[in-house]
């Protein structure tokens, strides 16, 4: 077997192995993709919680994204969580200097409890500066209304915030419905042409550790190998759908979902 591409991934370190780059990598690698990595912060933390979250410095981070992909040119970026300001800036400087416009921004903001992530500079920063220079941004419900400053309670709503981010200069939007309460949940894709709904029953599960991080990284792997923009929302959306469907149940919190399910998903999609 050999490798469809090769993505660059910006993220945190996530030890339980669940979420953040250990999810990108696990992702990209069983998807088929080659991943390299510029790690921008390293946790602590298991299915229960989060107990310490050390920042690595911007020039590192710089550093790290550059010299990698000085050697291997990264057909697609992935970009999670960004702690400051100063590293967004870093991390936009390093962008510019690498060929690829496929750069997918999840907008890490807030974690699933609700407490906030990043300072409000860095979040003004990510808004006026970042948005503009990705291919799509994929918040989910809370971090839309967080940019947008649109309450969300159904999907006009979604499709609302949407808009307004398309206002702010985003190309392509995938406003995730992981938090809806309703039976179906429904992931809304625009851009200025096109409106898609993805719909899916909810998994009545806690284990749904991730889901974001690696549904934005499936999503970067499928648009890295040419596969258009539509199905590779759908893709990434069956595949993250199949992992909750198939998680391990490891933990006594919020468990990891089942990474290696894209077995099952090459042999029904492709
Ligand atoms: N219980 C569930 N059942 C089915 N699909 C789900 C469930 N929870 C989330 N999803 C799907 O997972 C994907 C990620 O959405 P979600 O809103 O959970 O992202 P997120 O909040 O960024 O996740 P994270 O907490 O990992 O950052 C979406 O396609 C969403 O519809
Ligand atoms: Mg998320």
């Amino acid at each position: 077997m050999k490798f469809k591409s090769k993505i660059l991934i910006i993220a945190g370190s996530d030890s339980s192995g669940g979420a953040g780059i250990q999810a990108d990598i696990k992702t990209v690698t069983s998807l088929g993709g080659y991943a390299m990595t510029a790690i921008t912060a390293i946790t602590s933390q298991n299915t229960t919680g989060v107990k310490s979250v050390l920042p690595i410095h911007h020039k590192e981070i710089e550093k790290q994204i550059l010299f990698s992909s000085k050697d291997i040119a990264p057909d697609a970026i992935k970009i999670g969580m960004l702690h400051s300001s100063k590293v967004i800036f870093s991390v936009i400087k390093a962008i510019k200097k690498i060929k690829t416009k496929k750069i997918i921004l999840d907008p890490v903001m807030i974690a699933k409890g609700g407490a906030k992530l990043i300072s409000k500079k860095a979040m003004q920063t990510l808004k006026d500066k970042l948005i503009q220079k990705t291919y799509l941004i994929t918040p989910n419900i809370p971090e839309a209304e967080e940019l947008t400053k649109i309450k969300i309670q159904n999907v006009e709503d979604m499709i609302h915030s949407a808009k307004r981010l398309l206002e702010m200069g985003a190309k392509n939007v995938l406003l995730k419905g992981g938090h809806q309460k309703s039976k179906y949940l429904k992931d809304v894709l625009l851009n200025k042409k096109d409106i898609k709904i993805f719909k899916n029953k909810k998994i009545i599960t806690r284990n749904t550790h991730g889901t974001g991080c690696t549904l934005s990284s499936a999503i970067t792997t499928f648009l890295s190998c040419g596969k258009p923009l539509i199905k590779s929302c759908e893709l990434g959306i069956k595949y993250v759908n199949h992992a909750i469907g198939s998680s391990p149940g490891y933990g006594k919190g919020h468990g990891p979902i089942n990474h290696i399910n894209s077995i099952e998903l090459n042999k029904k999609f492709k």
